[in-house]
């Protein structure tokens, strides 16, 4: 497993994405679990497996394919990457936010980050959706520690990670889908295993909404490579000591595909709608 200090140049990566492929995307997409349907919606015009792309991680989690998309979808031109690296499987912070870096190199203004989380607020159950407004770093590490990247800021602000407007052209995707989405603090662990219920009891009088695996080190990049950052949980089950019976990983599939087409939906209007002002 390469350093993080080794990691090659995210230009690098990114000119060579953009030697194969014409589209110039303005939005990019990571897509967790419940959220995999939206690689079907696109119109793809270049497809890149993320092991012939320098640096990327490449995953080995059942239903995350390892796959970066160029293409259009609703009108605009998006990348979307399906199968993110994840801590828990022995990358380290860096390593999992890389891909950050290659897709602001590659020109995106914006990026929206989907995961699956279990529910810790009593409103969130399971199939429903929650944008995140704000997080909480449980992972007990920072993917911005080690050597600065070239030309970004080494203390970087995370004040107002998930962006406004953004978080309102959610609210909006969301009416025009008829879908339910509502507002509330992530809290990222490391994983792989599932919390136990003293812990969720914990992260309810710290503030947390949603716990989860993913999402918050890919933001952290992001907003140090200046994007405008957007995130959305699938809500694929009780957190634990909340439901009926433990939390696994086949629940969590199970939840994710029962959601896949609203999940995609709304995931297609929020790319209608992120860019248009005052929405
Ligand atoms: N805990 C952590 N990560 C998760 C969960 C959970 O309950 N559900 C989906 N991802």
């Amino acid at each position: 497993m390469p350093r993080a200090s080794s990691l090659p140049d995210p230009e690098a990566t990114a000119a060579l994405v953009r030697r194969r492929s014409s589209v110039r995307p303005r939005l990019a997409i990571i897509l967790g679990s419940g959220f995999g349907g939206v690689a079907t919606a696109v119109q793809v015009a270049s497809r890149f497996a993320t092991r012939d792309l320098p640096g990327f991680p490449v995953g080995r989690v059942p239903g995350h394919a390892g796959e970066l998309l160029l293409g259009e979808w609703n009108g605009v031109p998006v990348a979307v990457l399906s199968g993110r690296g994840h801590f828990y499987e022995g990358f380290d912070l860096a390593e999992v936010g890389f891909p950050v870096r290659v897709l602001a190199a590659l020109g995106v203004e914006s990026i929206l980050l989907t995961n699956a989380a279990g529910g810790i607020h009593p409103r969130l159950k399971p199939g429903t959706f929650m944008a995140i407004a704000d997080h909480i770093n449980f992972m007990g590490a920072n993917p911005l520690r080690g050597p600065v990247a070239k030309g970004r800021e080494r203390f970087v602000d995370l004040g107002a990670v998930y962006d406004a407007g953004l978080r309102r052209a959610l609210a909006h995707a969301a009416k025009v889908a008829r879908v339910k989405l509502r507002e509330g603090v992530y809290l990222a662990v490391s994983g792989p295993s599932f919390e136990t219920p003293a812990e969720i009891r914990a992260f309810r009088t710290l503030g947390a909404d949603a716990v989860g695996m993913s999402t918050v080190p890919e933001a952290i990049v992001a907003r140090q490579c200046g994007l405008r950052v957007a995130g959305l949980s699938c809500i694929t089950n009780a957190a634990a000591g909340l439901g009926n019976g433990g939390v696994s990983h086949a629940e969590v599939l199970e939840a994710a595909r029962a959601v896949a087409g609203r999940a995609t939906t709304l995931v297609g209007e929020f790319v209608r709608y992120h860019g248009i002002p005052d929405i």
